[in-house]
């Protein structure tokens, strides 16, 4: 990471023109976007794209003989390929859309609810944000079934050998993300996935925090859900994507009843569809599905070994300045980790701090970034996070260090 030859490569300046909204102020300053970690900002060649939805052939789709009708499924079902190209699954039904991470995992966890009983155990990890966590708990309420978890670390890390000691045959499922949302780790999903599997459980892994940085082959992963949001890779909101093994994907029940997801209705009985429509009931997100699929194209255009390399030295160069700074302590130490820093100031509350760097154009997010058992661990109420994009600079993070060091001398 990090070589010469993809610094070269790598023209921040011309990148930074494809995002208008990065031209803006905000309180008269130059908008410095540290938040990328809560929602990525979206290029023009998304925009455009959908712009000319809306402009241009705004239909229902899997519905019209008409012709509108048909060109907007035909550019959905194509924005469902690229995202199965993308990520490398076999089969493109087992793509499915979805409204975003959450709710892929709990599409999952009410699926899982006919198929566990008293007795089955799921493990999550300590470094779950809240949407992998509560659909859990919920599903071992309706079943029976024990929440167990595996530690983390000071790191910030997984403390992989008490997965041994919880993981059993009793174990059906394990959940895990890809990247901490909070400290940025990013964890061996690889090994937890071989080792689940070991014990016949299934993985779903949360895919929110890596997608914009790391490119997951799915079927060398071997893993048997993943969940992502299109916002977090320059995409818009309101959509994002679940996989699941085939053969997974056609063992739990539809989500959702409703139009799109039946082969038959009658007031007697209902068939359902195939996949992957068994599990999109209504009209779907359909510009955003088709907005996803251009927000790949441009992703890939930089190329994720290109995004990776220039983020790992934004996030040596951050995390250098920001411990020349008296008082500064940082949670999340890994050397796994990706463009995300947690961190704290003395005694200074993070919402302080937030809400003065605001008042100088820096977006930063404060709080415990919903993973509250992630804060209880270190006993702190919550962190001030800043996490950066390819599109973010050096002399961003200069602006962002001195305007901390401002905030500091306020509030000390
Ligand atoms: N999960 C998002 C975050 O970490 C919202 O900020």
């Amino acid at each position: 990471m990090g070589t010469s030859k993809t610094h070269i490569e790598f023209d921040v300046k011309s990148i930074r023109k494809d995002f208008p909204i990065l031209k803006r102020e905000v309180s008269g300053k130059p908008l410095i976007y540290f938040d990328n970690a809560a929602t990525s900002q979206t290029p023009q060649q998304v925009i455009d794209v959908i712009v000319d939805y809306y402009s241009n052939y705004n239909a229902n789709i899997h519905r019209g003989v008409h012709s509108l009708s048909q060109e907007a499924t035909d550019k959905y079902e194509q924005a469902r390929k690229k995202i199965q190209s993308h990520f490398n699954a076999k089969h493109v039904h087992e793509i499915i859309f979805t409204s975003g991470t959450t709710h892929g995992i709990n599409l999952v966890a009410n699926g899982f609810s006919s198929l566990l009983k008293k007795g089955d155990e799921i493990i999550v990890s300590a470094l779950e944000h809240h949407s992998n966590i509560v659909p859990w708990q919920m599903l071992c309420e309706r079943t029976g079934a024990t929440l167990r978890v595996l530690p983390m670390n000071e790191d910030g890390e997984l403390i992989l050998s008490e997965f041994d000691n919880i993981l059993n045959d009793n174990t059906k499922l394990v959940f895990v993300n890809h990247i901490s949302n909070a400290l940025g780790t990013i964890n061996p999903i690889e090994t937890i996935i071989e080792k689940a599997h070991k014990v016949g459980a299934a993985v779903l892994v949360d895919g929110a925090q890596s997608c914009p940085h790391i490119k997951p082959d799915l079927q060398k992963l071997d893993v048997d859900f993943y969940v992502c949001s299109a916002h977090k890779m320059c995409g818009p909101t309101g959509v994002g994507m679940l996989y699941g093994k085939q053969e997974w994907l056609e063992k739990l029940p539809p989500y959702q009843g409703g139009g799109e997801m039946i082969a038959e209705v009658s007031f007697e009985k209902t068939t359902y569809a195939g996949l992957p429509h068994k599990f999109e009931a209504g009209t779907p997100n359909i510009c955003g599905g088709i907005a996803f699929g251009a927000a790949i194209d441009y992703m890939n255009s930089i190329g994720f070994e290109n995004i990776a390399a220039y983020e790992n030295e934004l996030l040596g160069y951050a995390t250098q300045k920001l411990l020349d700074i008296d008082g500064v302590k940082i949670y999340g130490t890994s050397k796994h980790k990706t463009s995300v820093i947690s961190f704290n100031v003395g005694n200074i509350h993070p919402y302080d701090i937030g809400t003065l760097l605001d008042k100088m154009g820096i977006a930063v997010r404060t709080g415990h970034h919903c993973a509250q058992p992630i804060m209880d661990f270190y006993g702190i109420p919550g962190t001030i996070r800043a996490s950066f994009m390819f599109y973010n600079t050096k002399e961003e993070i200069d602006n962002f260090i001195s305007g901390l060091r401002k905030t500091i001398a306020m509030l000390s």
